[in-house]
């Protein structure tokens, strides 16, 4: 089954908008495979974010992402990763579509409520980056 990390970040965890954001996984087909609460440290988050490391926007990003909870989920479904782009919508709210997670819950570009993969193949590096075999539901 394809695989999308998801991340719901420091603004939405901490505006208490988790289970709303969870239930709209849930009912967009996707299926849990893994699920957990972490607190990034700076160096985790740096390394997670790595490929951004030379934008301008790089220490507000890894600042942002260690500065409070985050839940991170791995999510399975067939087309995983643009389906979950689409449920998201746009990165920066103001330019996210009606009825879109970032629309309804993304404060800024930067406080965007929520990550998710942008490639089958990063789907699966990043899924791996925040879980062991033996965190993940099994799937054929
Ligand atoms: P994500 O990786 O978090 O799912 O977001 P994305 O693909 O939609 O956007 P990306 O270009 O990968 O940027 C990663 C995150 O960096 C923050 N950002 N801030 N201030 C800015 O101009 C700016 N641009 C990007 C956002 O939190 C974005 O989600
Ligand atoms: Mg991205």
């Amino acid at each position: 089954m394809e695989k999308t990390l998801a991340i719901i970040k420091p603004d939405a965890v901490g505006a208490n908008h988790t289970g709303k954001i969870i239930d709209r996984y849930l009912q967009a087909g996707f299926r849990i495979l893994g699920m957990k609460m972490v607190r990034l440290t700076a160096e985790t988050a740096g390394a997670f974010y790595e490929v951004h490391k030379e934008r301008p926007f790089y220490g507000e990003l890894v600042e942002f992402m260690s500065s409070d909870r985050c839940v991170v989920l791995a999510l399975g479904k067939e087309n995983a990763v643009a389906d979950y782009r689409t449920l998201i919508g746009a990165t920066n709210p103001a330019e996210a579509a009606e009825g879109t997670i970032r629309k309804d819950f993304a404060t800024s570009i930067g406080n965007n409520a929520v990550h998710g993969s942008d490639s089958v193949e990063n789907g699966e590096i990043e899924v791996a980056f925040f879980f062991s075999r033996s965190e993940l539901v099994q799937t054929a």
